[in-house]
């Protein structure tokens, strides 16, 4: 609080006013005097009388009033304090005024703190929206960024700088600008789909939208932007992989009709033309089955990724009776497969007959991708160091893939070659399916390759080992 004295009262003013109280009957003392109607000793005792008592009059009344106006002013600037000061005393009307001006003054403080709180209120709504969201002045400027944006832009999310130069870049987009004078001119929300190029490309949903009355910091536009980029992404890969599925499907169709055509027609009575023929079809249709059932494994898989698996699984057992299933694979490639299984290592939680199907996609790619006559190595292992778990290693020693398309082979439909990957019978779709059952498992998955030299892939797994 600003206790403060009363400048005091100028003697000027002081005096003017103790005339003002007084003259009047000091003047008529006089005027008794002169003529004569009191004694000249009770004329001049009477008249200083009379001039002091207005002198005191006029004091009260300058101090009390210069006090009660800066009590006024002090609470126009949001304090409260009290008209009484000790060594002044009050005039008997002052004190009702001044217990008048302290409620004033009480109730203008609580307002202005209700006030305080409201904005700072405002603040933190904003602040905390999940979407990206910045206020703009009238002309344009940015105000305030809240958290969102922050991070957006690539900012740390405590740092409370506008982002002037990111949201100009991003104000200088031309739909976004053009919005910007519409929602201006029209008073009414504007929405608008932008893509920034810069510093990640993103795509954004834009809503402009106008404050009237503008806020109290002058804020008169807010701009609210949904980050739309993973659900484009989504989308475009929702509609490749349709596209793509269909091609997969179309091509060994078209193939099945043409041979069907042909047995209907000219090769009716080629008895070893249709031999041929159907062997083809049997292949053929064998290829639509496989990749009906990868995709129908896929979306299986899909549906259960966020949900972590249950049970323990020892990874040597599981490996060793792979290992058997590809006997006949392994002879007709002429593959020597050598194994190097640690009982102990056990992945949990885990799902025992995903963990086979990656085992069985991986095993399959070492021997259809890898060298005809080749060695393939498939190992367990319990992983090192702090996070332990378990370790599956499948390395080949074929002719290994190049380094450019390491990162894409888990996507759907993703081959080196696709000539070659079709004739060694495979559908694009077993690393996708490896994928996304080590991200069920929340394990992880390395490729190791050197062109010529063959590949290594490894699977780490979550677990604990088998106690005994
Ligand atoms: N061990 C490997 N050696 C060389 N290339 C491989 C190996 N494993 C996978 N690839 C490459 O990765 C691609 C994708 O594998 P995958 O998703 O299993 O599809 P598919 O085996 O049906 O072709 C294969 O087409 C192949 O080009
Ligand atoms: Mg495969």
């Amino acid at each position: 609080m600003m206790e403060q004295g009363v400048p005091p009262v100028s003697v000027g003013r002081l005096a003017g006013s103790a005339v003002l109280i007084g003259g009047v009957p000091v003047a008529l003392f006089l005027v008794l005097g002169i003529g004569g109607w009191l004694a000249p000793g009770l004329t001049v005792v009477a008249a200083l009388i009379t001039f002091l008592a207005a002198w005191v009059v006029a004091w009260l009344w300058l101090s009390n009033l210069a006090r009660l106006a800066m009590v006024l002013r002090h609470a126009s600037e949001g304090s409260s304090e009290a008209l009484a000061q000790p060594g002044m005393p009050l005039l008997p009307a002052m004190r009702d005024v001044a217990e008048a001006t302290g409620r004033l003054a009480r109730s203008l403080e609580e307002r202005s703190a209700l006030v305080g709180r409201l904005r700072r209120a405002d603040a933190a709504i904003l602040e905390n929206l999940p979407d990206p969201l910045f206020v703009l002045a009238e002309d344009r400027s940015p105000l305030r960024a809240n958290r969102a944006a922050r991070l957006l832009f690539g900012v740390p999310a405590t740092d409370m700088r506008p982002l002037a130069g990111d949201i100009a870049a991003l104000l200088r987009h031309p739909a976004l600008a053009s919005a910007v004078d519409r929602a201006l001119a029209e008073g009414e929300v504007q929405a608008v789909d932008i893509v920034l190029p810069v510093p990640v490309a993103r795509e954004l949903a834009a809503q402009v939208i106008p404050l009237d009355p503008p806020l109290v910091d002058g804020g008169r536009l807010v701009v609210q932007l949904m980050d739309r980029t993973r659900e484009r992404a989504v989308e475009r890969m929702r509609v490749d992989f349709v596209a793509n599925a269909s091609h997969e499907l179309r091509t060994p169709l078209a193939s099945l009709m043409g041979f069907i055509e042909t047995l209907l027609g000219p090769a009716e009575d080629d008895p070893e033309a249709r031999r041929r023929f159907l062997g083809i079809m049997a292949e053929q249709s064998e290829r639509m089955r496989r990749l009906i059932d990868d995709l129908l494994g896929l979306s299986r898989i899909e549906l259960t990724e966020h949900q972590p698996p249950t049970g323990r699984v020892r990874l040597a057992d599981l490996a060793r009776s792979e290992a058997e299933a590809m006997t006949p694979i392994l002879a007709r490639r002429d593959v020597h497969l050598e194994l190097a299984l640690d009982d102990s290592a056990v992945a949990s939680p885990a799902d025992g007959e995903q963990l086979a199907q990656v085992v069985r996609n991986l095993l399959e790619n070492a021997i259809r991708h890898g060298r005809q006559g080749g060695e393939v190595k498939l190992a367990v292992l319990r992983g090192t160091g702090e996070r332990g778990g378990a370790v599956l290693e499948i390395t080949d020693d074929g002719p290994g893939i190049p380094r450019e398309h390491i990162p894409r082979l888990t996507e759907r439909f993703y081959r080196v070659d696709k000539g070659r990957s079709r004739v060694a019978g495979g559908t694009g779709l077993g690393l996708a399916i490896v994928k996304h059952i080590i991200n069920r498992h929340r394990g992880q998955l390395s490729i190791e390759s050197e062109e010529g030299h063959g590949a290594t892939f490894r699977v780490w797994l979550p677990g604990g080992r088998v106690e005994g």
